[in-house]
């Protein structure tokens, strides 16, 4: 018996409000058609002022630790590209706010790529025999970030977190996290970026632009990239973990863009019906956004016990990532 990480539990939330692709069009020069045919997104979950991400993981939080039935964790690692501020992390605030005050926490930025960069803090914690329970929170208020009149990230991202919660068991139970790829390509910083508000900004003096507080993306340069490097990961950790692409039940990819996800399924060779996706219902929640997927899979019945999953995201950063698991026997409810 080899010592590994284990999913017990999986927890998801989105704050309560919808706009709509119509809501969208109201203001910008956009359509749902297009949204919708480009995208695969008819709707997304927005934060209501004086909502943050920390209060969005506390909720994704506690679902996780309920969904396993457990009374708590002893490390919390918040994957996020919108923390509450600049500093500190949100992690600590998420942990004493969810009863873990005292416990080892911090955040990942990893962007798109958060949660995947967090699994593998996590999973390596646990195998490494730091921590018993593991938190690992994907949470992002990214709205905060939009620049309201750009319509090429405005329609895209969404509000939400996601979390699930890793117990020391061994690689032959299902639910366990069997292999990680991780990367980075520094070089693409500025394919998604946010300008302003860092260090850089700050020692260059001057007054800072306001539009340098925004969210930034070359989308049509993401997209090639992000076909690329998640269907390249995919294939190194299915490598690593002696998978035929056949033999994967479930792919559970960083959801940026259906048409993304159908593509990193072609180039694997994997039928897109085994794709999970919550897209269409919540878009790009970022560091969120495989986790979120995670609990509405296990919410819908889509991912069932003992399913061989394949997890990637690709983010800023460049960075991306993917992981093999098999997945655990939780209730749905
Ligand atoms: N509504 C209507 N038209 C829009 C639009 C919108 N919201 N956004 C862009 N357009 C227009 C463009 O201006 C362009 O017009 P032009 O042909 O007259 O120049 C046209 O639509 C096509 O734009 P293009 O950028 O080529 O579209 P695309 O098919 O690449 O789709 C994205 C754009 C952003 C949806 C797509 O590139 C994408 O999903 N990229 C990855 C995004 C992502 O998820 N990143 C997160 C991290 S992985």
């Amino acid at each position: 018996m080899t010592r590994a990480a284990v999913i017990a539990g999986v927890g998801g939330h989105v704050p309560p409000r919808i706009v709509t692709n119509d809501d969208l069009a109201r203001h910008l020069d956009t359509s749902d058609q297009w949204i919708r045919t480009r995208t695969g997104i008819a709707t997304r979950h927005v934060v209501d002022p004086g909502t943050s991400t920390g209060d969005l993981a506390v909720e994704a939080g506690r679902r996780a630790l309920e969904n396993a039935g457990a009374d708590g964790a002893d490390l919390v690692i918040v994957a996020t590209t919108t923390p509450d501020r600049p500093c500190p992390a949100t992690a600590p605030a998420v942990a004493d706010r969810l009863g873990l005050t005292g416990v080892p926490a911090f955040d990942v930025a990893a962007v798109c790529s958060g949660f995947l960069y967090a699994l593998q803090a996590g999973a390596a914690a646990v195998t490494a025999g730091f921590a018993g329970r593991v938190l690992v929170i994907g949470a992002e208020s990214f709205s905060t970030i939009l620049d309201p009149e750009d319509r090429t990230t405005s329609v895209i991202f969404g509000d939400g977190a996601g979390a699930v919660l890793l117990r020391a068991g061994t690689r032959e139970e299902p639910g366990a996290v069997l292999d990680v790829d991780l990367g980075s390509d520094g070089s693409l910083a500025d394919l998604i970026t946010v300008r302003g508000g860092g260090a850089e900004e700050r020692s260059r003096g001057g007054t800072p632009r306001p539009e340098d507080r925004y969210f930034r993306m070359d989308g049509k340069s993401v997209f090639f990239a992000a076909v690329r490097r998640m269907a390249q990961s995919s294939r190194t950790v299915l490598e690593r973990t002696g998978w035929q692409v056949e033999q994967v039940d479930r792919l559970v990819a960083h959801q940026a863009n259906t048409r993304i996800i159908h593509a990193v399924a072609e180039q694997l060779g994997l039928p897109p019906e085994r794709a999970v996706t919550n897209i269409e219902h919540v878009g790009n929640t970022s560091a969120a956004s495989v986790p979120l997927a995670l609990a509405d899979g296990l919410a819908d019945g889509t991912l069932r016990a003992g399913h061989r999953v394949l997890l990637t995201a690709f983010g800023g950063g460049a960075t991306w990532g993917s992981a093999t698991l098999t997945w655990p026997d939780l209730p749905a409810g």
